[in-house]
């Protein structure tokens, strides 16, 4: 398809709550041209990630506030397609910070080479991007596992939780997995190799973590916050590690939400709560990458992929799957070819 325009969706207002159409604009731009050490790339799949909810609000965090009328942040893949840049060469694979738009502009430094080789584009944000590398970093390095462990992970259908659940299960450990709905839940044991699931939809949390973690917990990676942290608290072992990765069950709070009472589980037992941000491993990732890629070509991690297809305009609709819980696998957009 020949492109003469740069479509993009750029942030019109900042969101109470759960993004509204009213909150973004449809922007049709002319197609960048790179000037010196710059590359255009031209997007391929954009990755739709819940910490985009928290881009949007106009609060100190890991990274900037996403300013109004900017492109919105994401992770993308694609192809170079023109280049003043000399470590790209136009017709390379790479994967960076593209934004919801066809074409993105840059200095390449956020860009990595991609091998579609190994893998095709999908991959390179789900098992061998940020859904692995985050489940790599937060359960490896922040979690530190042991053989026979018990390793409890909320949101544990979704793409990080259920790289984590897999890459215990690599490491020796015993596996239960929080999702909402029979069917996630049936999935985590049929597919991902859980050894029991808790619907949280369906079950009351507290006798759920009795039923299927009758010796406690020793990891925790939580991905969801609020009412499920604070249950898992409540069980911790002495020692026990307490990921925080996400809070997705927070992000569109208009309040500021209280802390979990259970905290206090963490001085009798001994135990530690530690918060990572993948990205801060980068120097880790290839290694990180590579042992991933392995343990995909073995069969040892399964990747789903949720690739809804259109053009940037379906980016509003296709976030808000995250909120509702109807992704199934890593959410991404695939830009029409
Ligand atoms: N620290 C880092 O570096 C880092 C990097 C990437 C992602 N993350 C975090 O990791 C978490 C998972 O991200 P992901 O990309 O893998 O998303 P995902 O799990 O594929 O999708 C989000 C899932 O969250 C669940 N959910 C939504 N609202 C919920 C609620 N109110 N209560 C409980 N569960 C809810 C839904 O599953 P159910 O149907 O099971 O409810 C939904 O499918 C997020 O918190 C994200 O912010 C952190």
């Amino acid at each position: 398809m020949t492109e003469d325009v740069n479509r993009q969706i750029r942030l019109a207002a900042r969101p109470v709550g759960l993004p509204k159409n009213s909150d973004w604009n449809l922007v049709e731009d002319t197609v960048p041209t790179p000037g010196p050490g710059q590359v255009v790339v031209r997007n391929r799949f954009l990755s739709v990630d819940p910490a985009m909810r928290g881009w949007m609000n106009d609060r100190k965090s890991y990274v900037p506030p996403l300013p109004i009328d900017a492109v919105m942040r994401a992770l993308t893949v694609g192809e170079v397609i023109s280049s003043k840049n000399s470590e790209f060469a136009p017709g390379e694979a790479v994967a960076g910070l593209g934004g919801i738009q066809t074409f993105a502009l840059g200095d390449g430094k956020d860009l990595q080479k991609v091998d579609l080789t190994l893998a095709p584009y999908p991959v390179w944000l789900d098992t061998l991007g940020i859904a692995g590398l985050t489940a790599y970093c937060g359960l490896l390095e922040v979690g530190e596992p042991k053989d026979g462990d018990t390793v409890l992970v909320s949101g544990a259908a979704g793409s990080v939780g259920s790289h984590v659940g897999q890459i215990a299960k690599v490491k020796g450990c015993r596996t239960v997995g929080i999702a909402g709905g029979s069917k996630k839940c049936a999935h985590l044991i049929d597919q991902f190799g859980f050894d029991a699931a808790i619907d949280y939809k369906h079950e009351n949390l507290s006798e759920g973590l009795k039923r299927t973690c009758p010796d406690g917990i020793d990891i925790y990676f939580d991905n969801v916050g609020g009412d499920t942290l604070n249950a898992a608290l409540a069980r911790i072992n002495v020692g026990a590690r307490v990921v925080i990765c996400g809070a997705i069950s927070q992000y569109n709070a208009t309040e500021i939400p209280s802390g979990p009472p259970a905290y206090i589980n963490l001085l009798g037992r001994r135990s530690r709560m530690q918060g990572f941000i993948y990205f801060d491993y980068r120097d880790k990732w290839p290694a990180m990458q590579k042992d991933l890629a392995e343990w995909r070509a073995s069969g040892a991690i399964k990747t789903e992929h949720d690739i809804a297809q259109g053009d940037v305009d379906i980016f509003p609709e296709t976030l808000l799957r995250l909120f509702r819980g109807d992704n199934f696998g890593k959410l991404m957009i695939e830009l029409p070819a």
